[in-house]
């Protein structure tokens, strides 16, 4: 049968999202998750609001939220825009800045759902290659951005977890178009921003934040996020997205969420105490660990046996996320390693004490191959 779909759409592979057994015993360190529950009070929010109004729509606009977040970033509610979690808003931005045929640019590597986003939307994509370092020749991005109308960047980036400075950001807005900051893990760097770069005028009204609640907030399993941008832009993309883009129980739920910033300060520091002692660990074992601001760490192992380790770990019921992307030239390898996402204390121990065994078994394998061959 010949294919009925658009061809942006037949030519496209599609994002695959990280694995998610949904049987219980696994230690789960692949899809940056927070390991720790939901504050209490975000609890009896969901049970109120299933207990309330459902035969009802929603607030089209869940302007309780939206006095929340406001306040919280020193903004007036017409600055935000909750969404579907995250990566909705993600797909409201390229609908409502880039035509087809138009480009979006992005630093690579990271977060690659930009690219199927633009494909969908039948859009160019321009990667701004990182270094070794994980950082961007500014020169390049300075050709970049007369070309781009959305320029995507996570900070702090994943899989690398390096956090870029308000200059260097500054580097990527295009001359036509928006320049989107996609803090999904921005309550794990060491100064979270409060609006700051919102206000600041040198980004000319063009800058677009967004955030999460499935990472520092611990509600993955509810898909809620926000943008917050100056309201000309809020205004736009609000004609884009759904009209109940979020439902009921997820609006209570995040609005809770927000008012207890005591409960996930505290877990935020607990996973980033457990941070620095997994990347001092890590050392000690051989890896290469890039210093990280977010809920996971980038690690490396002079033996590149990386998809070979995520496979023992695997086998031992620990995931992480092998990761592979495309080298830095068309004739350079390509980069890949592990992305561990930081979990409890015990979690984490139980990934140490299996790491030297699974080496060890590496080890092994490789010489008996050597010794046959
Ligand atoms: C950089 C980045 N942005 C956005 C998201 C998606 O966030 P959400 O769960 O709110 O859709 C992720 C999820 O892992 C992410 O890594």
């Amino acid at each position: 049968m010949t294919s009925v779909f658009r061809p942006a759409v037949d030519l496209m592979a599609g994002y695959t999202p990280g694995e998610q057994p949904q049987e219980t015993g696994w230690v789960k360190l692949n899809t940056n998750e927070n390991p720790y529950p939901p504050s209490p009070e975000v609890v009896k929010a969901i049970q109120h609001a299933a207990i309330g109004r459902l035969n009802v729509y929603p607030d089209p606009h869940a302007i309780t939220f939206k006095r929340e977040a406001a306040a919280l970033f020193g903004l007036s509610t017409d600055w935000i825009l909750p969404a579907n979690g995250s990566d909705e808003n993600l797909t409201i931005i390229t609908r409502s800045f880039c035509d087809s045929g138009q480009l979006i640019g992005y630093p690579y590597p990271s977060y690659v759902l930009y690219e199927s986003l633009a494909q969908i939307q039948g859009c160019g994509v321009r990667r701004l290659r990182l270094n070794a370092d994980w950082q961007w020749d500014p020169a390049e991005a300075a050709e970049l951005r007369k070309l781009v109308r959305v320029f995507y960047v996570p900070n702090p980036n994943s899989p690398t977890g390096n956090l870029w400075s308000r200059d260097q950001l500054l580097q990527l807005l295009p001359d036509q178009g928006v320049l989107i900051l996609d803090e999904a893990y921005g309550d794990f760097s060491d100064q979270p921003h409060r609006g700051e770069l919102l206000r600041d005028p040198a980004f000319d009204g063009r800058l677009i934040v967004t955030r999460t609640f499935s990472k520092s907030y611990s509600l993955a399993g509810i898909r809620f996020g926000f943008a917050m941008a100056h309201p000309k832009l809020i205004e736009g993309m609000q004609k884009v997205k759904d009209s109940y883009n979020c439902d009921a129980v997820s609006i209570a739920a995040a609005t809770a969420a927000l008012k207890d910033q005591n409960w996930m300060l505290t877990n935020r520091n607990q996973i980033m105490k457990t941070r620095s002692h997994l990347s001092h660990a890590l050392s000690n074992l051989g890896f290469n660990v890039a210093p990280s601001q977010a809920n996971f760490v980038w690690v490396t192992h002079p033996s590149a046996q990386h998809r070979q380790l995520y496979e023992q770990l695997k086998s031992r019921k620990i995931l992480v996320r092998y990761m592979k992307f495309d080298g830095r030239t068309s004739d350079a390898p390509p980069i890949d390693g592990l992305r561990i996402t930081i979990g409890t204390d015990t979690e984490i121990q139980t990934l140490l004490d299996a790491i030297p065994l699974c080496l060890q078994e590496l080890k092994g394998l490789q010489e008996l191959k050597g010794a046959s061959v």
